[in-house]
């Protein structure tokens, strides 16, 4: 490397799509490596509706890592940027580029700085998982450049480091975020349950309440349930355990009213924890729907599920009518996203 131009730039680019949970993760068992008290399963949307793009490139003439979210410069410096960093930079391989004449070695990589860009396409920190989509991207678009040779299980380990939710992106259709037993964490791994097209009857639509910035990010948030719920422990030990069984066996038989019936429990339970931190926290605006399966995440947007592509254009006529965008609801768009799969951009 030391003998060729200080002017080449080598970039990559790819877009990672969010994930909503049907079993929610809340609360750490390890805050620094990122390690949840229960199990959590999702369903990863379609990187056409909601997903971030994130374009790294690495030159010897940049002299430190610099990342710009949505346009403007972000701080490297918490540790879960660096996390991430550390742990691709440690798997990175050799790179050659016989076009551009450019040779990158193992070692090379550990003093070479990287320039990141990422844009969301959907509201940033507002509730629909943006740390998700960001983290997975950010991961799997280092790997990509660092000629990372791991699988997608040993990378979502890695994005679970830059954020919890994070791990269960690198995969498309249902995904389950094993909690694991390691103390290093090398066992808390995202695995594919089934894929996008296992059950492709099912619609999501969302409904953007608030594209604000939420006023509890979901890791403090989750601290403060941990430190101070009372029901925290008995959902984690008791509840969330046998309901991610029952998950699991609905997804598998595509059984609509048992998956309904325990998504809506569980995003109820979830924000009943919620209400039991001290003090409490208010995530959802008070909206609801029969015929559909409902789940609120950290913020007050609403996800439904629909069982078919009928169900979710009367779901949607019903919604127009009762909820127009950009009236006096307080209600800005609807997005609706099929499940789908990572992708590529190139
Ligand atoms: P959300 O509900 O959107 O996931 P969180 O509070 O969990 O909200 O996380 C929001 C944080 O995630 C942001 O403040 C930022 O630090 C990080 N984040 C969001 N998008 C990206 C991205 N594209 N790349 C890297 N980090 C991101
Ligand atoms: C309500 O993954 O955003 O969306 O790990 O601290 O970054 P950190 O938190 P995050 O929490 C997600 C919480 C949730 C439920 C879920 O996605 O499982
Ligand atoms: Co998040």
């Amino acid at each position: 490397m030391a003998e060729q131009s200080e002017k080449w730039v080598l970039m990559v680019t790819a877009q990672t799509p969010t994930n909503i949970a049907v079993i929610k993760y809340w609360g750490k068992r390890d805050e620094n490596l990122i390690l949840a008290i229960n199990d959590s399963i999702s369903v990863t949307l379609d990187p056409a509706h909601l997903c971030t793009t994130t374009t790294i490139a690495v030159s010897p003439s940049f002299n430190q890592d610099r990342m710009w979210l949505n346009g403007k410069e972000i701080s490297l410096a918490g540790g879960r940027y660096q996390s991430c960093l550390r742990e691709i930079r440690a798997r990175a391989s050799d790179v050659e580029d016989e076009k551009k004449g450019i040779k990158i070695t193992k070692n090379d990589w550990q003093n070479l700085h990287v320039h990141v860009a990422s844009y969301n396409n959907f509201p940033t920190a507002a509730g629909l998982a943006s740390s998700a989509a960001g983290f997975a991207c950010l991961v799997f678009s280092l790997a990509k450049l660092m000629n990372v040779q791991e699988d997608n299980g040993r990378l979502s380990a890695i994005a679970r480091q830059g954020s919890g939710s994070a791990c269960r992106s690198l995969y498309g259709g249902f995904v389950k975020w094993v909690m694991g037993k390691e103390e290093n964490g090398s066992d808390s791994i995202a695995v594919p349950l089934v894929d996008e097209k296992h059950w492709d009857e099912l619609v999501i639509i969302i409904a953007v309440v608030s594209s604000r910035q939420k006023e509890t990010s979901s890791t403090s948030g989750m601290r403060e349930t941990v430190e101070t719920s009372a029901l925290i422990e008995h959902r984690a030990k008791e509840v969330v355990p046998k309901r991610i069984i029952q998950m699991e066996e609905a997804i598998q038989n595509r059984d609509f009213p048992t998956f309904a019936q325990l998504t809506c429990a569980d995003s109820n339970q979830f924000h009943a924890v919620c209400m039991d931190t001290s003090p409490p926290i208010f995530y959802m605006n008070d909206t609801s729907h029969r015929q559909v399966a409902y789940t609120f995440d950290a913020g007050p947007n609403a996800v439904m599920i629909s069982r078919n592509r009928k169900a979710a254009t009367l779901m949607l006529q019903r919604l127009l009518f009762h909820f127009p965008p950009n009236s006096d609801t307080d209600l800005n768009s609807y997005v609706i996203g099929d499940k789908s799969i990572l992708k590529d951009a190139g």
